[in-house]
């Protein structure tokens, strides 16, 4: 796929991968619009690309959180851009709590609203268009978590194996259409996001040893991922035997949550709400992490604290 010229509609492009994304898919020549809740970091990063010499990127806030926000900002994709040739399905986040207390309140299915249903939105309202010009792509970021769960995680880790279920599929359905099918499975990478994981009771001992990768290097094999046509891109690469081996993930998880049991209390009801905008803690992390704060004893005990 040549990119030069292309349109884009990015999720997620405040921070992290998605504003990565943002700057590396903007030097290939395609034009923008870039979406998230925080329309300062969306200007910013408009200001960036345009101070490069590349036309400013269109910025369009939304809460994909809230039904019906996907199917908007879809609307304004084609109406700012003319049309959509390449989405990419970036926004995500999660929240701590397990599901005796979460259930099926609303914290946790805003977790599904943002990181399945408006990406499925997304596709429904931008896809036939691109079918019907034979050209385009889809690019969904799931989560190497879709193999792996962890408590206090499920909702999360269920979200993110849905989407990957949607992306497989998709696939399927778009073959020989033109349309292009792009799943990014990330692994840990130095964002907010990755900073915040601390929280989770006994994560951080199983995710020890494990390197993040860097924002930037993953939007690079984006780029090159799409240019090239290629149907999943798993980053860190020390990770892509894990995707094939599932079942040695989940039993090695099993391992590893009796290794830290003592780290997880059964009897926990904190609900967390994770990102830019959710929980105080969560926040804190964030701003942390952004400091470049590695002190994950610092994290833990905010996350013990309750903050
Ligand atoms: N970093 C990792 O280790 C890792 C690993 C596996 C998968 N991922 C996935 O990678 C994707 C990008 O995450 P990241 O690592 O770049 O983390 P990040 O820095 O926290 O970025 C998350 C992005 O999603 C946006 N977002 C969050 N909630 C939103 C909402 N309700 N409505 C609209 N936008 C929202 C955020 O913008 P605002 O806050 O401004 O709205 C931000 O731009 C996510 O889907 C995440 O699940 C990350």
């Amino acid at each position: 796929m040549d990119l030069n010229g292309k349109r884009a509609l990015i999720t997620g492009a405040s921070s992290g991968i998605g504003r990565a994304v943002a700057l590396r898919l903007a030097a290939q020549g395609t034009q923008l619009a870039v979406s998230a809740r925080r329309p300062d970091l969306l200007e910013a990063l408009a200001d960036e690309i345009e101070q490069a010499g590349a036309p400013r990127p269109q910025v369009l806030v939304a809460d994909l959180s809230q039904a019906g926000a996907a199917a908007q900002l879809a609307s304004a994709g084609i109406e700012r851009l003319g049309r959509v040739d390449i989405v990419v399905n970036n926004a995500g986040g999660g929240l701590g709590g397990q599901q005796t207390t979460v259930g099926d309140r609303d914290e946790g299915r805003d977790v599904f609203e943002l990181n399945v249903w408006s990406p499925l939105a997304l596709v429904q309202r931008l896809v036939p268009a691109m079918r019907a010009r034979r050209m385009g792509a889809v690019v969904n970021v799931t989560s190497m978590m879709q193999l792996m769960t962890w408590p206090f995680m499920g909702h999360y880790t269920a979200s993110k194996a849905a989407l990957a279920s949607f992306t497989e599929t998709l696939r399927l359905e778009l073959r020989g259409s033109g349309v292009h099918v792009l799943e990014v499975i990330p692994g840990p990478v130095d964002t907010p996001i990755y900073g915040e994981s601390h929280l989770v009771p006994g994560f951080e001992a199983a995710a020890r040893g494990l390197r993040p990768g860097r924002p930037d290097a993953l939007a690079k094999r984006v780029v090159r991922a799409l240019r090239r046509e290629r149907k999943r891109l798993i980053y860190p690469g020390i990770l892509r035997p894990t995707y094939s081996f599932p079942s040695v993930v989940r039993a090695a998880a099993g391992f590893q949550v009796g290794r830290v049991k003592a780290d997880i209390d059964p009897d926990d009801d904190r609900v967390v709400r994770s990102g830019s905008q959710g929980d105080e803690v969560s926040r804190q992390a964030r701003a942390a992490w952004e400091r470049g704060e590695r002190d994950l004893g610092r994290l833990r005990a905010l996350a013990r604290s309750g903050q």
